[in-house]
Order: structure tokens, then sequence, then C-alpha cells
């Protein structure tokens, strides 16, 4: 089965075709980065725009160069959650596509595609498994039953992960998004240099806005002193602070449900911060000395994809989850 996924959730609009589970034909994606880079984050109403430009033009692409235009049975497009006015630009595309081709349509939940960017390079990876989904908009760990199922255990009460990245960067003055290049100067910098308290709340759940606040001001006042800021040994300690948050708590979880009956011994990540080369260093590890089985997406699906979109929709189309044309846009997860 041949799937044409639409992804324009937040600032990238990204098509793909895929063959069934994993096999990824073709996929286009025109990021908007250099556009919001002038705002030093995603600006909604421009964002929209984009989408409403570049759409025709990815998904042409997309078609082409899979050399299987005639043969697509079904296009899957992002329906929530994200930016209302770019969801809807994907999801009309994606509505004007179908009833033209006389074809299915699948909306897929944005989590879920993250969570399916794990099935196209790791053939091995079945649910049940435990999935930390990090990313500019979310962060939570999930259980994921099925291919179609997933509860949320912990998430965050404030910022997600890589939005706190984003932000620290954005003070230290380097460009959007921000997560990526605060990865590479950490590499030289020193990781004890500064220390953030992370918050211990109830049953695990995250809070990164102490921490981003905390690294906020620490750069305030090395710039009120006109010192110069060690910009390495920041990115270093923050970046170290954020990954230990994260990981620490997932291990309490990943113990918890290791131990219930339904024994989940395998541990995943996904998600734009996922390909944080510390984080998956620092998870790959634990793993090993915690007996637990290790997944992670290749780096050309962490950040948000159409290829993803197209696997959970084979997922969903399986079990009969297609949509009418009455499908609307969600910008929650609900
Ligand atoms: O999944 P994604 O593309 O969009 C959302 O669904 O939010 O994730 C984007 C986020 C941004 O915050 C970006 O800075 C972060 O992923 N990111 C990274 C890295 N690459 C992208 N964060 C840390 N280290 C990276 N190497
Ligand atoms: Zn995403």
């Amino acid at each position: 089965m041949y799937i044409l996924g639409i992804e324009t959730s937040c600032d990238d609009t990204s098509a793909a075709v895929v063959h069934d589970s994993s096999e990824v034909i073709s996929m286009i994606t025109a990021s908007q980065t250099c556009e919001h880079n002038k705002f030093g984050g995603v600006f909604p109403e421009v964002a929209s725009r984009m989408h409403c430009e570049n759409i025709s033009r990815v998904v042409n692409d997309a078609i082409k160069t899979s050399g299987v235009k005639t043969k697509i049975d079904a296009v899957a497009v992002t329906c929530k959650p994200g930016l209302i006015g770019s969801l809807l630009v994907g999801l009309n595309f994606a509505k004007g596509f179908a009833l033209t081709r006389k074809i299915p349509i699948i909306p897929v939940n944005h989590l879920k595609g993250h969570i399916a960017s794990l099935y196209i390079n790791n053939p091995n990876l079945k649910p049940p498994f435990l999935c930390l989904i990090v990313s500019g908009g979310h962060t939570c760990i999930a259980k994921v039953e099925t291919y179609t199922h997933f509860e949320v255990l912990v998430k965050t009460l404030d910022d997600a992960a890589g939005e706190c990245m984003d932000k620290v960067a954005r003070a230290l003055g380097l460009d959007y998004p921000g997560g990526k290049n605060l990865d590479m100067l950490a590499k030289n910098g020193n990781k004890f240099k500064f220390s953030f308290k992370t918050p211990k709340l109830k049953d695990y759940n995250f809070s990164f806005s102490g921490l981003k606040t905390a690294a906020k001001k620490l750069i305030c006042d090395f710039k009120n002193k006109d010192i110069e800021l060690p910009i390495a040994d920041i990115c270093a300690s923050v970046q170290y602070n954020i990954v230990q948050y994260l990981v620490n708590n997932l291990f309490v979880i990943a113990k918890k449900n290791h131990s219930d009956d339904k024994k989940i011994s395998k541990i995943a990540v996904s998600g734009g911060v996922s390909a944080n080369s510390f984080l998956r260093e620092t998870l790959k590890t634990r793993c090993n000395q915690e007996g637990f089985e290790f997944f992670e997406p290749d780096l050309r699906y962490c950040g948000d994809n159409a290829a993803m979109i197209a696997v959970q929709g084979y997922f969903e189309f399986l079990e009969g989850n297609t949509g009418d044309f009455s499908i609307n846009a969600k910008s929650r997860c609900m």
C-alpha cells in the first residue's frame, strides 16, 4: 500500500510517499527556519502563509520523485496538535487530494507520528514500549500499547524541553531553532560548570520553566557585568541538566512499568530533541546498564516530517481509522 503523508503542524511543510509501514520512497520538506529566525521563534501567521506558498510544490515534488504517482492508495495528514492555521493548510490540501483521487483520507495525531518515526529504521521495534517524546512543543513519557494507542504517563507542566533549549540559545544570541546549535557548542564546554535545579514533581511530571529562567538570569548577569559569556560552558551545563532530568524521571517510570504485570523492557526516544547527541548517548548507556533495549529514530526522522505521518497513517488504516471530509484541525491533543 502506498500512502502520501502530509505534515504542516508547525513550521515545516513536508510531504512523503511511504510503502506500507516503513519503506520511505520519497520525502520533500520545505523548512521555514530562515523566516522565523528574524523573530527568534515561530511566528504563527507567517508559518501559515508559508505553508500556503509551499504546499503544492512540496506535495507535487514528493509524488514526482516517488515514481508511483498513479498508485497512491490513501493520504494521511496531521490534524492535531499544532498551530491551527498551519494544520488547516495541510488538512485542506489533503481533503482536496483525496476527493479528486477518490481515495481515503487518514487523520493522524502528530505525537503518534513521532512515535511512528521509530518504525522506519527499527524493524524489530513492536509495542509495547515506553517512549520519551521530546520536541519543541511537547515533552512526555508515553506507554505505547499498540500501533494506534498510547497513554501519556507523565508530561511537562509548562515549557517543552526543546522550547527551553531554544529560549536559552536565543538568550545566548544563537540562531533559531537553537537546540541544534546548543548541542554543537556543548561539545566544547564543561557540563559541571553551572548547575541548574530541576523540580521533583508529583508523579514524575516535568517542569522546565525554572531552569530556563535561571539560565537566562545567569546570561543576563554576565552581560550586565560586561564579562565575556562562557557560551560553551552554559550550553553544556544546560544540556546536561535537562538530559539528566529527562533520563532520571524516565528510568523511575521505566522500572515501575518493568515490574508491573505487563513487563515493558523496551525504551525509545523520538521528537526533534531526540537528535540531541548527549541525550542519545546517555539513554544508550543507561539502557545498557539497566537492562532495557534502546531504540532511536534515524536523524532524518527526529524532527517534524511527513514520512512518520504516512507510517502512522498505515497503522491507522489497518485499524479502519479513516476520516471523512468533516475532519477538523485541533490545536490540542484531545
Ligand atoms: O519535533 P520538532 O521538529 O517540532 C515539534 O514538534 O516541536 O522539534 C523541534 C525541536 C526544536 O526545539 C529544536 O531546537 C529541537 O527540536 N532540536 C534539538 C536538536 N535538533 C533539534 N534539540 C537539541 N539538540 C538537537 N540536536
Ligand atoms: Zn513534532
